[in-house]
């Protein structure tokens, strides 16, 4: 293990802690890219931490990174309807609009801005090392890497800073980004003087989870379990869900990483551990996993899934939130800005 995701994992202890003593000291951004349906892997890598941070008193921004879209393709696709549906998964999820500001990267100019001094503050070699930067070309199999796909870690430092976020919610693969924010502010502060927190991240238990295939979850490869399935959409899904042919279930993740993957699930679902689901099911196979895994995923996403079907059928309520979160977005980052500008000594008039 690096030290730098053993320090990560320090730091994220901690702030479970402070959850526990002080949320109101806690002030939490996260971002999800509209480029289609939110998945299992958003599910408990991220999305239940926001609740769970909300619950307990924190506050509550969630950024639908538009603009995040175009770093790795050239197309938006339907842009209007990703949105739309990820600010639906976030509210179903137990997001409250009342407590949470829900918003867009594109309606809000003065968040975009903040991206120009923070690039002054890194170096292009800092960009190229970005290794989830790497890894995202080369998934998307770009071989000329453009210009924003090298700098958008900056921008998300934008995103994370403009409303001076101390908390991200996010899984493992986002820890460079993460990195890159703490530096860019501390760069900030010591150029011209204290202004922003260095924030930290917030890690789920479930960094680890894989696609149903045991891949890497990915939805281009079709091998995750979105969160607007049906149960029998989910089970059907299930099904093909690569198992090995030993019927005995064990949880041995470095001999079945397959079989552990969906015991994983299992667990949390339902809060026991792997090894105890994997007693439980025993000589019962594969057929017995999944339909353990299938109950367990469809009955922790139906409330979800209840309230996700009531949004579907009020467009007009999920603009007047998004509207909301917008104004007070842009209200903040306006105060931000105008403070980066002052410390810069960028004021004229
Ligand atoms: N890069 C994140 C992802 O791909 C999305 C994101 C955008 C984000 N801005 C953010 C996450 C700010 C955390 C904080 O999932």
């Amino acid at each position: 293990m690096s030290d730098s995701y053993q320090a990560a994992l320090a730091r994220s202890a901690a702030i479970e802690k402070r959850l526990e003593e002080n949320p109101a000291s806690l002030r939490m951004l996260t971002g999800d890219r509209p480029t289609g349906a939110l998945h299992i892997g958003h599910y408990f890598g991220s999305i239940k931490n926001r609740v769970k941070l909300q619950q307990s008193g924190a506050e509550i921004w969630q950024l639908i990174a538009d603009y995040q879209v175009i770093t790795d393709r050239e197309m938006l696709g339907d842009i209007r309807g990703s949105v739309r549906s990820l600010a639906i998964d976030n509210i179903a999820a137990g997001l409250d609009p009342e407590r949470a500001t829900i918003f867009t990267h594109s309606a809000v100019p003065a968040l975009n801005q903040l991206m120009l001094p923070f690039l002054s503050l890194v170096s292009v070699a800092e960009l190229q090392r970005n290794p989830t930067v790497k890894d995202e070309a080369k998934s998307a199999g770009i071989t000329s890497i453009g210009g924003l796909l090298l700098t958008y870690p900056v921008h998300q430092a934008a995103d994370i800073l403009f409303c001076k976020a101390n908390v991200v919610p996010v899984g493992r693969d986002q820890l460079p980004h993460l990195e890159q924010t703490r530096v860019v502010a501390r760069r900030f502060n010591e150029r011209y003087g204290a202004t922003f927190p260095e924030p930290d991240a917030l890690l789920s238990d479930a960094t680890l989870i894989l696609g149903l295939d045991g891949t890497k979850m990915s939805k281009s490869k079709g091998n995750v379990i979105e969160l607007r399935m049906t149960a029998d959409e989910t089970a059907k899904k299930l099904k093909g869900a690569k198992t090995d042919s030993d019927r005995m279930i064990t949880y041995d993740p470095d001999a079945r990483p397959e079989v552990a993957n969906l015991l994983l699930l299992i667990s949390l679902c339902e809060g026991l551990s792997p090894a105890q689901i994997a007693d439980e099911i025993g000589d019962g196979g594969g057929g017995a996993l999944k339909k353990r895994l299938t109950d367990a995923i469809n009955t922790e996403l139906a409330p979800l899934r209840a309230r996700r079907l009531e949004l579907e059928k009020d467009a007009a309520y999920v603009a007047d939130i998004l509207r909301a979160g917008n104004a007070r977005a842009n209200e903040v980052a306006e105060v931000t800005l105008a403070e980066v500008r002052e410390r810069m000594g960028m004021v004229y008039t």
